[in-house]
C-alpha cells in the first residue's frame, strides 16, 4: 500500500485560516510531514480585511485597528515588516480624540460643560462593566443584585437613572434656548450617542442583547491602539508569502462539508477511488476534495446561515450528517452583528464658516417622531460621529453598526450623497447663517449581505457565555465520545477564526491567535504518532 501524506484543507483565507497555513507550513510541511491547501470562496485573500483606496487616500473597508500594542501578535508582525511608517497618506485618525465638536440637531454648539459629565459617567460605567474600575464614582450606586436581565443595555439605562436621582435633575428645565432640547433630553440623547459607538465596537444592534457579564472577561492588550500605514492587509500579504504558489485556491466556495462521525467497520470516505480520507469537500462549482483534516474558518454568521439553511439545497455551508446539537445550540445562542463603515468624498466648496472639517460628534432626536419635518432620516440618526480620516483629509468617515448598517447596505449612492449632505448641513445652520456641506463620492462597505461574511463580527448575546465560544472551538468528532470505541478517525473537523477564541474575539489578533491554536493542535497530534 502506497503511503499518502495526511492532508490538511484549510477553509478560508482570512486571518485566521492564513495563520493556520503560515505555521504549518513552516513547522510541517516543510518538512514533509503533511499536504496542505487553503480554499476561499471568494476572489481575494483576507476575508474580514480589505485595504482599499478611496479619494486618493489609503483606507480599510474591515480591520482598521490594532486595538492595543503591546503583546499584540499583529502589532510584531506590523512591525517586522515595516508596516507602520508609509509615504502615502492613510487612515491614522490622527487627532481622532481630540477636541471633538459636539453639535445638536438643529445646529445647537453643545459646550464641553454639558458635555463632559454626561461623557464621563458613560466611561465610567463601562470601565466598571468591563472590569477596569472597582466603582463607578461620585455615588452612583447599581444594585447588581437586582439586575433581572444583565445587559449592557440595562446596566447602563440604570447607571443614568442613578445619575439624575443625584442631580435631581428637572425634566422641563429649560435654561439653554436650546429650541425643543431640555436639559434631561439633551442629557439623554449625548449619553445615546455614546451607546451607539458601543454598538459599532462590539456589533450589538441592541445593547440589551448584550451580555453584561461577558464584558469584564474580555481582554484587552494595553498601550497605544494604532492603524496600520502600510494597510492591514499588509499583515495578510505577509503571512501568505511563506506559501508557494497554488496552495490557496480562490473562488471556492464551500457547499456541504461530509464528514464521518462514526467508524464505518474501518472504512472511510469513498471505498471505490480508494480514497481513505475521512472528510469530503463539495465545493459550489460541483467539484469536491477529500481531506484528512478540514480547517473551518468561516466566520460565525456563515455557520448560522449554515444551520438556518440546513434543509436548503441553494444554502452554502452545510455539514453533512449535520453538527451535533450542542454545537448547533452554542452557535445559535452566540451574537453575530453588522458594522460599516461608510467614507465620503467633501466637494471642495466647503461653506462651513471653518477651513477644515472637524471631528464632529452628533446628538440627534431618538426618533423623528420629535421632530417636526424632520428632513434626517431614520438611518442616520444613531451615527455617533463625522471625522476626517486624517487631520487635513477630504475624506471622512462614519460607522454604522446594527439596521442602520444594513440599511445603509441596500441604498444607492446618490440617496447616500443627498440625505447625508442634508443631515451634516443641518447641524452646521444657525438662524444666522445656511451651511451647505456637499460630499461628491461615497464608499461603503457591505459585510452584511455578503454571503461570505454575513456579517462583522461576534459578541456575547445574552443568553449566551464565553463558554460557547470554547464549544465552537471544539473539533469534531467529539472525543469525550469516541475515546473509547477510537478507530473514528480523530481530527476531521478543526475550527478557527474570530468567533472561537474565548478573551480576544472579534478581532483580527482573536483570529491570529485561534489560527496558531489549532496549527498546533494539529502539529501536536502528528509529533505524538511521530511522523
Ligand atoms: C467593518 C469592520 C471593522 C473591523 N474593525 C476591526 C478593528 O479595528 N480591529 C480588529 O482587530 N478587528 C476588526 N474587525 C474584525 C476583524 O476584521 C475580524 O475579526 C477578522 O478579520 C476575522 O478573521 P477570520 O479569519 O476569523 O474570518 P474572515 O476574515 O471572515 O475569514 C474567513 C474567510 O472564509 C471565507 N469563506 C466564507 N464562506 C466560505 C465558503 N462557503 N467557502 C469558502 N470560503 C468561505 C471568507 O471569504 C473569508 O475570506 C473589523 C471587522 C469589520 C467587518
Ligand atoms: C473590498 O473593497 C473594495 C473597495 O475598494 C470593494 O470593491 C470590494 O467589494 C471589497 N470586498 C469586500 C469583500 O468587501
Ligand atoms: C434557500 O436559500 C436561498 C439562499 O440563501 C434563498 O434565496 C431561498 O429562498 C431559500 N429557499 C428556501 C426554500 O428556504
Ligand atoms: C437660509 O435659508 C432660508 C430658507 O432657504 C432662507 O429663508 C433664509 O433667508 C436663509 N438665511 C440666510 C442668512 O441666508
Ligand atoms: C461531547 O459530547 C457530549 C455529549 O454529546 C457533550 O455533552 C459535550 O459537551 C461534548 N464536548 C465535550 C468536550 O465533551
Amino acid at each position: 500500500m502506497v503511503t499518502q501524506k495526511p492532508r490538511i484543507v484549510i477553509i478560508g483565507a482570512g486571518m485566521a485560516g492564513l495563520t493556520v497555513a503560515n505555521k504549518l507550513y513552516k513547522s510541517g510541511v516543510k518538512k514533509g510531514a503533511f499536504e496542505l491547501c487553503v480554499v476561499e470562496g471568494g476572489n481575494r485573500i483576507g476575508g474580514r480585511i480589505n485595504t482599499s483606496e478611496f479619494g486618493g487616500d489609503r483606507i480599510e473597508m474591515g480591520a482598521t485597528w490594532i486595538h492595543g500594542i503591546e503583546g499584540s501578535p499583529i502589532h510584531k508582525i506590523a512591525q517586522e515588516i515595516n508596516s507602520l511608517e508609509s509615504e502615502q497618506p492613510w487612515e491614522c485618525m490622527d487627532g481622532f480624540l481630540d477636541d471633538p465638536i459636539t453639535i445638536a440637531e438643529n445646529g445647537y454648539v453643545l459646550h464641553p460643560s454639558l458635555v463632559d459629565p454626561i461623557s464621563n459617567l458613560f466611561n465610567n460605567l463601562m470601565n466598571f462593566a468591563q472590569g477596569k474600575k472597582k466603582s463607578i464614582g461620585d455615588g452612583i450606586g447599581i444594585d447588581k443584585c437586582g439586575n433581572g436581565d444583565s445587559s449592557v443595555g440595562s446596566f447602563l439605562k440604570k447607571g443614568l437613572e442613578s445619575y439624575w436621582k443625584l442631580e435631581s435633575r428637572k425634566e422641563t428645565e429649560d435654561v439653554f434656548g436650546c429650541g425643543d432640547w431640555n436639559r434631561k433630553s439633551l442629557e439623554e440623547a449625548i449619553f445615546a450617542m455614546h451607546e451607539n459607538t458601543q454598538r459599532t465596537y462590539t456589533a450589538a444592534n441592541d445593547l440589551h442583547n448584550l451580555d453584561y457579564l461577558a464584558e469584564s472577561e474580555y481582554v484587552m492588550f494595553p498601550g497605544e491602539e494604532i492603524t496600520i500605514a502600510k494597510g492591514y492587509s499588509s499583515i495578510i500579504e505577509s503571512l501568505a508569502s511563506v506559501l508557494p504558489p497554488g496552495v490557496v485556491q480562490l473562488n471556492k466556495k464551500v457547499d456541504t462539508i461530509e464528514w464521518q462521525p462514526e467508524c464505518v467497520m474501518g472504512i472511510m470516505g469513498n471505498k471505490h477511488d480508494g480514497n481513505s480520507r475521512a472528510v469530503k469537500i463539495h465545493f459550489l462549482d460541483g467539484t469536491s476534495m477529500s481531506a484528512d483534516h478540514v480547517v473551518v474558518t468561516v466566520s460565525l454568521g456563515v455557520l448560522k446561515a449554515g444551520i438556518f439553511n440546513h434543509n436548503n439545497d441553494s444554502g452554502m455551508f452545510k455539514f453533512k450528517p449535520p453538527l451535533p446539537n450542542y454545537k448547533i445550540e452554542a452557535i445559535s445562542r452566540l451574537g453575530y452583528g453588522v458594522v460599516n463603515k461608510l467614507f465620503l468624498k467633501l466637494s471642495p466648496d466647503l461653506n462651513l464658516g471653518i477651513d477644515r472639517f472637524p471631528f464632529l460628534q452628533m446628538v440627534f432626536h431618538e426618533s423623528d417622531h420629535q421632530v417636526k419635518n424632520s428632513k434626517i432620516p431614520w438611518w442616520i440618526r444613531r451615527t455617533a460621529s463625522l471625522s476626517p480620516i486624517y487631520e487635513k483629509s477630504n475624506v471622512l468617515l462614519s460607522w454604522f453598526a446594527g439596521e442602520e448598517a444594513l440599511k445603509l447596505e441596500s441604498l444607492p449612492d446618490e440617496v447616500i450623497l443627498d440625505e447625508v449632505s442634508t443631515t451634516i448641513s443641518s447641524f452646521f445652520s444657525h438662524k444666522e447663517s445656511n451651511a451647505s456641506v456637499k460630499f461628491d463620492k461615497v464608499l461603503k462597505s457591505q459585510w452584511g449581505s455578503d454571503p461570505l461574511f454575513m456579517g462583522s463580527y461576534s459578541y456575547i448575546a445574552t443568553g449566551s457565555s464565553i463558554a460557547d465560544m470554547d464549544t465552537v472551538a471544539e473539533p469534531l468528532p467529539n472525543t469525550s465520545v469516541f475515546e473509547s470505541t477510537s478507530g473514528s478517525p480523530q481530527l476531521q473537523i478543526l475550527f478557527a477564526g474570530e468567533a472561537t477564541h474565548r478573551t480576544h474575539y472579534s478581532t483580527t489578533h482573536g483570529a491570529y491567535l485561534s489560527g496558531i491554536r489549532e496549527a498546533n493542535r494539529l502539529l501536536q497530534h502528528y509529533h505524538c504518532i511521530d511522523i
